[in-house]
């Protein structure tokens, strides 16, 4: 027997999460299919070609790997643009693929998880401009209540908008995902708009399935100022904590949306939009006060020293920064869905030591009685890293993009184990990552 075993609730989902852009191939209708024939717009002149091919069907494959592997969930995306490829004329032909998909799902015992936009919007949107007048709003109300309708029958949990932290951030003050502005006024401008359409499309899902649970997915970066006790350094972290991780979920608990300067503004129909926090896990950041960098309201951020990072230096593991994340989560007093989380790493060692502590950090909550009742680890398959193109590798699986054969990494094995048995047990740390034991089961 285990010197120690680990249990989670036997409802607990275990599942793997994507997007349809990133999965897909050839999403022509799509923005980001202009964005990325761009020069410099993706890693090494990189695209997304095929991706992983399901829409050319391979989803069927994958979708017995998860359920031959033990899992009992997953969250995929649909794409605005292959629905409504133009403005209000509807694929229908598209709508029945996608409901062949979460068909597909149900019929191998995995729950599934829809999320409604995904970064990617339809060309026709990005053209006027509609995320930045908020035309936006009407318009995605329109799509979820299309969606809903089409798909309600088999689907239950819901995400809306995906990031709007990160879509928000990267795509209007960074500027690197489209369509790459660097407008800070602008990024708060859409980022109203974001979480009017949030909410429209809630009360959109709720309306043709009452009983649906709907959720907003956060990025969220827990930030720890560089030196604890100093004022700046924690102002420059709460600041960035409050502008970034907590912008939206604060929001639909306030009806306000925090802004750097001045009052909030008032989103009143926000205020109760979420039926749970879908929260979303990579990694945290250290935050030094600096005067100098205003663009990012005076902090300086680096990842947490002594960190293992991943081959590119993106992200660090960091498991303390998921506990900390599930208790923000916990505070809204909402059920909670764990609704990505994972690291990009081809050789897969650092991958199977991050699954280990930080399924161990869900544990703990789960101790503690939060209502987590599922997670997602990103991602099933390696799919299409935006601007990082093919350089990260986040997938249990390997794939090879030429002849699109999947292949095992050993950690599917591993999440396979802990997903079957609905438990994390001493024995397969021993296995996957001996080293540590020690540390993990002491004594
Ligand atoms: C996004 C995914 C992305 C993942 C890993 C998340 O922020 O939702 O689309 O692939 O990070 O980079």
């Amino acid at each position: 027997m285990a010197q120690a075993t680990h249990h989670f609730p036997t409802t607990f989902l275990w599942g793997t999460a994507t997007a349809g852009y990133q999965v897909e191939g050839n999403s022509q209708a799509a923005d980001y299919w202009d964005w990325e024939q761009q020069p410099g717009a993706v890693l090494g002149g990189q695209r997304s070609g095929l991706a992983c091919d399901w829409w050319g069907g391979r989803w069927q494959d994958d979708f017995d790997r998860a359920a031959a592997d033990g899992h009992t969930a997953l969250r995929l995306s649909v794409e605005w643009s292959r629905i409504e490829p133009t403005a209000a004329q509807w694929d229908e032909d598209a709508l029945d693929h996608y409901r062949q998909m979460v068909q597909g799902l149900r019929r191998r015992g995995l729950t599934p998880m829809v999320t409604l936009h995904h970064f990617a919007s339809p060309r026709w949107l990005a053209e006027r401009r509609c995320w930045e007048t908020g035309e936006v709003v009407a318009l995605f109300e329109r799509y979820a209540r299309k969606v809903a309708t089409a798909l309600g029958a088999h689907v239950e949990l819901w995400c809306t908008i995906n990031e709007p932290n990160v879509f928000m951030y990267r795509s209007w003050a960074e500027g690197v995902l489209p369509p790459r502005k660097k407008d800070i006024g602008l990024a708060l401008r859409v980022a109203a708009n974001v979480l009017r359409a949030h909410a429209a499309a809630y009360r959109a899902i709720h309306a043709v399935q009452p009983h649906a649970l709907v959720g907003l997915p956060i990025h969220l970066r827990p930030t720890l100022p560089a030196h604890p006790g100093f004022a700046l350094d924690e102002w420059a972290a709460r600041t960035q904590f409050n502008l970034f991780s907590a912008l939206f979920s604060d929001a639909i608990a306030t009806g306000k949306l925090r802004r750097p300067l001045g009052p909030a503004l008032a989103v009143p129909e926000a205020k109760g939009t979420q039926d749970y926090i879908a929260l979303q896990y990579y990694t945290a950041d250290v935050v030094r006060f600096d005067l100098s960098n205003p663009g990012e309201l005076f902090g300086r951020r680096s990842l947490p020293p002594g960190a293992e990072l991943d081959q590119t230096g993106f992200y660090a593991s960091y498991p303390a920064g998921f506990y900390q994340a599930l208790k923000w989560a916990h505070h809204y007093r909402l059920p909670i869905y764990v609704t990505e989380n994972g690291i990009g790493d081809v050789g897969d060692g650092l991958r199977q030591r991050f699954l280990l502590l930080h399924l161990r950090q869900l544990w703990r909550a789960v101790n503690f009685n939060w209502d987590v009742r599922g997670y997602f680890h990103w991602s099933l398959v390696d799919n299409f890293e935006w601007e990082r193109g093919w350089s990260h590798r986040f997938g249990l699986y390997a794939l090879d993009t030429e002849t699109q054969i999947r292949t095992p990494r050993p950690s599917a094995r591993l999440y396979s184990a802990i997903a079957r048995t609905g438990a994390l047990s001493s024995d397969l740390v021993a296995e996957y990552a001996p080293a540590l034991s020690a540390a993990m089961f002491p004594g």
